[in-house]
């Protein structure tokens, strides 16, 4: 595949008709909404609870509703860094089971997590589509990621492949093969997990009291606001500043939008990141009563 995104929207054309209602959390990845709308899906939002989707509120949507597939990120949720446990993966599992559904898991930034339980593919490899890529973890211009899905779905899979790139470019697929076979992957897997914890560890100093939800190893930091601020004037404000962030609406799937802001702390140096989280802190201090 031509990165995860590529995966995403393969997996949209080949396995699901228009029309579909695919299940995805209130907030997710901005890519799949696009894949979504791309291949005419429906969207239907479950609330977050805890350290994952709400499973109950899934369950009674498949009652609900005829439900074909559910979008989740289980290993480290952007935007909210989460990892579900492995009982609630299991239930998961299950309800996609009960209600046949297709499960497609994301796992671009997977590798972050260490020690995360293991993936929906690995509980349910009949019903799964597990997606990732190797741009988190090497480079996003690399264009390189991959899917493993059940075999009876791959010719499907290859179809589409075809109709959006023939195939994928050769020498960039080799050369990704070469570095995953003599461990510079995985040499930078492990780089890119100590360097975003130290990022982490400068958000959490820099941001002070100011609320945050992350996974203590990612490129993210999710900052859910009080009430009475608004997420577009903030963003407005530090833009100002020259500090550009996104606010919730391009990760939202149901009509309410939260007041919340997300930074991405992983592609400045370290100096820009410590001077940008402090501009962040004072704006978002300025603007609350
Ligand atoms: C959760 C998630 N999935 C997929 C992608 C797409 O990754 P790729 O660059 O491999 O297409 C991204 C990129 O930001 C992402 O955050």
């Amino acid at each position: 595949m031509s990165g995860a995104q590529h995966g995403l929207t393969t997996t949209a054309m080949a396995l699901l008709e228009p029309g579909d209602v695919v299940a995805v959390d209130a907030l997710t990845y901005p890519g799949f909404k696009l894949a979504a709308e791309a291949s005419r899906l429906e969207l239907a939002p479950i609330p977050a609870a805890g350290n994952g989707p709400d499973l109950d509120a899934l369950a009674a949507l498949c009652k609900r509703r005829r439900v074909r597939a559910v979008y989740a990120m289980p290993t480290l949720h952007n935007p909210l860094g989460w990892v579900m446990s492995a009982r609630r993966r299991r239930e998961l599992v299950t309800i996609a089971r009960q209600h046949g559904l297709i499960l497609i898991e994301d796992a671009a930034y997977a590798f972050l997590a260490e020690g995360a339980p293991p993936p929906l593919a690995s509980l349910a490899p009949e019903i799964t589509v597990y997606v990732s890529s190797l741009s988190k973890s090497v480079a996003t211009g690399l264009r390189v990621g991959f899917v493993r899905a059940p075999r009876e779905w791959v010719p499907r899979l290859e179809r589409a492949i075809r109709a959006t790139t023939w195939n994928t470019p050769a020498t960039m697929t080799a050369i990704a093969c070469g570095w995953m076979e003599d461990g510079t992957v995985a040499r930078l897997e492990e780089d890119k997990r100590r360097d975003a914890t130290m990022r982490q560890n400068l958000a959490a100093e820099t941001l002070g009291r100011l609320k945050r939800i992350s996974h203590p190893a990612s490129y993210f930091v999710w900052i859910p606001l009080e009430q009475e601020v608004r997420a577009d004037a903030i963003a407005m404000a530090l833009m100002r500043e020259r500090v550009s962030v996104s606010t919730a609406l391009p990760f939202s799937t149901s009509t309410h939008v939260p007041h919340a802001i997300r930074l991405a702390i992983g592609s400045v140096d370290l100096a820009t990141l410590k001077r940008s989280l402090e501009t962040v802190a004072r704006v978002v201090a300025d603007q609350t009563y």
